[in-house]
């Protein structure tokens, strides 16, 4: 098999599972916080949290991995600025989701101690949902911008 192809075909499986993961699990969870559901609440957040340990993260790890082997078979240049472009929104994006990790867990906490408690979910689960909602959104947006990028590659 040619190897830049293997590289683009991993390049481009990863950055399904990246954006399809994420667009996934942010949709479910979102639909089950506006249930107000506390159970179904406690379990989406848990397994939201397990697809982020699973799919997102190895995805994560994979995409500059082998955006770097297609930039070193390709003998593009590092300073492009497209790549250089999608560099600085992958670290925006990066930044968003880690902290949308902890947020995540946060949540996760708050919903399954309200569930074996039996209370409602604190004042802090809202907060935590709000921002883990807003930070959805520059998150994807890069996304977005960088599948543009990738294949367009325009000169800057
Ligand atoms: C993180 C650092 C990244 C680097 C260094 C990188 C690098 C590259 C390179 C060198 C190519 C090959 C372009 C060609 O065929 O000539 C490529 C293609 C591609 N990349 Fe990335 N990439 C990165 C992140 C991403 C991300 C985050 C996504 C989307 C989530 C993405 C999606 C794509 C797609 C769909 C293609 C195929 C474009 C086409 O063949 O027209 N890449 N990438």
């Amino acid at each position: 098999m040619d190897p830049y192809l293997t590289a683009k075909w991993v390049h481009i499986l990863s950055s399904t599972i990246l954006f399809g993961t994420g667009l996934g699990t942010a949709l479910h969870l979102w639909l089950t916080h506006l249930s107000r559901d506390v159970a179904a609440i406690a379990v989406a957040t848990r397994n939201t949290v397990r697809a982020d340990w699973a799919f997102t993260l190895p995805s994560v790890i994979v995409q500059p991995m082998s955006g770097a082997v297609l930039i070193e078979l390709a003998g593009y240049d590092w300073g492009e600025g497209w790549l250089v472009l999608a560099l600085l929104l992958y670290g925006i994006a990066g930044i968003c989701w880690l902290v949308v990790l902890k947020l995540q867990l946060r949540m996760r906490n708050f919903a399954s101690e309200a569930r074996a408690a039996g209370t409602a979910l604190p004042e802090e689960y809202f907060r935590c949902a709000r921002a883990w909602f807003w930070l959805g959104w520059p998150a994807f947006t890069a996304v977005i911008v960088i599948f543009w990028l990738m294949v367009n590659r325009p000169e800057l």
